[in-house]
């Protein structure tokens, strides 16, 4: 109890820093990159933690690295703050399918400046130890820090993820917040990590208290941890009143990322996903497309997040759903509009990353046939100049939405993705408007010949830091 009440104390504290940083911040709708005297002006306003201290400081010692791959074997890269972000997630999900018996290629992460590695197990946090990355069969080249810091790209872990995250979801209070804190501040340590990305999917509103302790926490012992948060977009539909609160995925941080925002390094935008599971009985929709993305955008600004700290996010996979009965049978529509099955499930809809054959599930029956005819046409388009080759299998591309749909009306599915020129249209579309970077999901999801790579990070944002 005594705890609780010292850190209330500080919270009040913090609160007060907030209203100072915000005197000086730049204001949103000055698209010009910040400069570095702007920035550190900003960070100077920030009142020092006055909370407890925490002495569970974890190490880089040579007793400590994992077995399975540490920053222990490599120096430490900071990015200048004022340089444009490209930022990449690798999964450890897309380190075990058998196509990655092949080496990793390191040229995929030639154009990054940002690499974030998707591997924390975060179980052991229910038994009160320290967090480890994932068994060693989930893998990454040992020497993956030193392969990235070798060229000058930082390397974060992500804390969290899609169905990884579930000890986020059991804190509540401001004791939790610091538990957890601790836990990732020591972990980052003990690995010698770049930077933290926090990837809670998603905080509910009642959350707050311990989501400001956390990043407290995670401040004060790992002060120079570049921290970066992942968020999920605008989705198409606003969830009903009555939706069950997994559904609002934006509440938690309506209701406190102004307040830690200003200990935030940059976000990054999960703006992809926009259609989902979610929705079944709606119309279907791009999941990912230019009016989704200037809407997370519009939605974040309003939260408080400074625009030179947001990433925009790109997915390498599409999306696809079955259709109800005879909703549609709009000709020319490719799919667009037509009601959405209820329920969707993992048997009726789901994720198909461009990486051939990667997702492809045979037992998915009810679809199986039209899934195995997709993809022989799907590998067998040009991705490089997306709408020519789209045509000739049935596929549009939409100039406004900036995005890729198709029909498949044998299956009765409704796709939708981001071919490479949907990326970089969008990307460029987007570049100058005041954004910080992009951010790509993820490395090893991409097509063999790796085009939506190469339509994000060469072709829209190559240049983006020439003259800076
Ligand atoms: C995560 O850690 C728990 C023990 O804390 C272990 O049982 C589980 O197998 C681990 N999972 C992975 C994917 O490493
Ligand atoms: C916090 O979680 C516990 C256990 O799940 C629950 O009993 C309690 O009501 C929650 N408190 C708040 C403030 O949501
Ligand atoms: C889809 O619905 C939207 C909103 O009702 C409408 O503006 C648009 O024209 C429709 N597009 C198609 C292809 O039916
Ligand atoms: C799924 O398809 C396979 C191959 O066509 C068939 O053997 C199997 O019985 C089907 N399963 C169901 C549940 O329909
Ligand atoms: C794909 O299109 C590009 C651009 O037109 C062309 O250079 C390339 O040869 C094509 N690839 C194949 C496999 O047809
Ligand atoms: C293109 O996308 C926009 C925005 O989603 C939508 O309103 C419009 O109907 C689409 N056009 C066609 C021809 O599908």
């Amino acid at each position: 109890m005594r705890g609780a009440a010292t850190f209330a104390n500080s919270v009040a504290v913090f609160l007060v820093s907030v209203t100072a940083g915000l005197t000086v911040a730049v204001p949103v709708e000055d698209s010009r990159p910040i400069s570095r005297s702007q920035l550190t002006s900003r960070q100077e306003t920030t009142t020092p933690w006055t909370g407890p201290r925490y002495v569970d400081y974890g190490r880089c010692t040579k007793d400590t690295p994992s077995k399975i791959y540490t920053g222990c074997d490599s120096e430490p890269v900071t990015q200048p703050l004022d340089r444009k972000r490209k930022v990449a997630y690798w999964s450890a999900y897309d380190a075990v399918n058998p196509d990655y018996d092949d080496p990793f290629d390191p040229t995929l992460l030639d154009d990054l400046t940002h690499l974030i590695l998707f591997s924390v197990n975060m179980s052991a946090f229910e038994d009160n130890k320290p967090l480890t990355w994932t068994h060693s069969e989930w893998k990454f080249p040992t020497d993956i820090f030193k392969i990235a810091r070798d060229k000058g790209i930082s390397v974060s872990a992500a804390f969290g993820g899609w169905d990884m995250d579930q000890q986020y979801k059991r804190m509540n209070t401001s004791m939790d917040g610091e538990l957890m804190g601790n836990r990732i501040a020591k972990f980052a340590m003990d690995n010698n990590l770049d930077g933290i990305d926090l990837d809670h999917e998603y905080p509910y509103e009642n959350q707050k208290d311990a989501w400001i302790a956390m990043i407290e926490t995670i401040k004060l012992n790992a002060p120079d941890k570049t921290l970066s948060v992942a968020v999920p977009a605008v989705p198409v539909y606003e969830p009903a009143e009555d939706a069950p609160p997994k559904q609002k995925v934006l509440d938690g941080y309506r209701a406190m990322l102004k307040q830690v925002e200003p200990k935030i390094d940059f976000i990054n935008l999960m703006t992809y996903d926009m259609i989902n599971r979610d929705n079944g009985g709606r119309l279907a929709s791009h999941h990912s497309s230019l009016e989704g993305f200037q809407r997370t955008i519009d939605a974040y600004e309003a939260m408080g997040v400074e625009k030179y700290k947001m990433n925009l996010g790109f997915a390498n996979y599409a999306k696809w759903f079955s259709v109800a009965d005879d909703k549609c049978d709009q000709p020319g529509h490719l799919g667009l509009n037509c009601t959405l099955a209820t329920p969707l499930t993992e048997v009726n809809s789901g994720a198909f990353r461009f990486r051939y054959l990667m997702n492809f599930q045979p037992e998915y029956n009810r679809t199986g046939e039209g899934l195995q005819e997709w993809n022989k046409k799907w590998t067998s388009f040009n991705a490089t100049i997306g709408i020519e080759i789209t045509e000739k299998i049935d596929a549009t591309y939409n100039s406004t939405a900036m995005a890729n749909s198709a029909y498949d009306d044998v299956a009765e599915l409704f796709w939708t993705w981001q071919s490479p020129f949907a990326v970089t249209e969008s990307c460029k579309a987007l570049r100058d408007t005041g954004i910080g970077g992009v951010m790509n999901y993820g490395l090893g999801q991409d097509t063999v010949d790796k085009v939506h790579h190469d339509a994000l990070f060469k072709h829209c944002v190559g240049d983006w830091n020439k003259g800076l």
